[in-house]
């Protein structure tokens, strides 16, 4: 990344967040900066970012977290866009099992367009979002699965998550947050 110093210096992390349509993506990001969540499905075109600040022991973080779309047709970024990410947040439905599917290309499209320098150990986060429907009944993906696949990758991180509920969002930024700077 960029404008990363030493401990008393700001730190800016750019934060690549990917996955589905409709998985949360964007809810995620409204939970964790604006504490809010709504039902309403506006698909996400393009690309944008907030940022929050946290503190991490003495360093005051910024977290630049882009939300990018879901959608096929609405994806036109490019490497540029990719090139200088600190971490990818890998998002998927735990009802959807075609969102958990996806996520091998996810994966490997973040890995060719990113192309950061050590491939191997650039730090991704998979959360499985929406764990409060249908009170777990309409899981589509176990979480032992989910843990399977991150170890395949590699020992990603994996955190079970809702936007709605506001469960683990806080947790996963902060994790985020923390394997970013581990990498540096
Ligand atoms: P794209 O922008 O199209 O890529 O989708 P997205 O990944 O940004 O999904 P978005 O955050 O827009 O959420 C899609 C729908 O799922 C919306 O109706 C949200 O209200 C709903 N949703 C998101 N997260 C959760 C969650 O944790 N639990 C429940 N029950 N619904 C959620
Ligand atoms: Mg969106």
């Amino acid at each position: 990344g960029y404008s990363k110093g030493t401990s008393r210096r700001r730190t800016l992390l750019k934060v690549i967040v990917l996955g589905d349509s409709g998985v949360g993506k964007t809810s995620l990001m409204n939970q964790y900066v604006y504490k809010k969540f709504s039902h309403q499905y506006k698909t996400t075109i393009g690309a944008d970012f907030v940022t929050r600040e946290l503190q991490i022991g003495d360093k005051l973080v910024t977290l630049q977290i882009w939300d990018t779309a879901g959608q096929e047709r609405f994806q036109s970024l490019g490497a540029a866009f990719y090139r200088g990410a600190d971490c990818c947040v890998l998002v998927y439905d735990v009802n959807v099992l075609k969102s958990f599917e996806s996520l091998n290309n996810w994966h490997l499209e973040f890995l060719k367009q990113a192309d950061p320098a050590n491939p191997h150990t650039f730090p991704f986060i998979l959360l499985g979002n929406k764990v409060d429907v249908d009170g777990g009944h309409s899981r589509a993906v176990t979480e032992k699965r989910a843990r399977e696949w991150c170890n395949l990758k590699g020992s990603i991180p994996y955190l079970e998550s809702s936007a709605k509920e506001d469960i683990n969002v806080d947790e996963a930024f902060l994790w985020v947050a923390q394997a970013a700077l581990e990498s540096d």
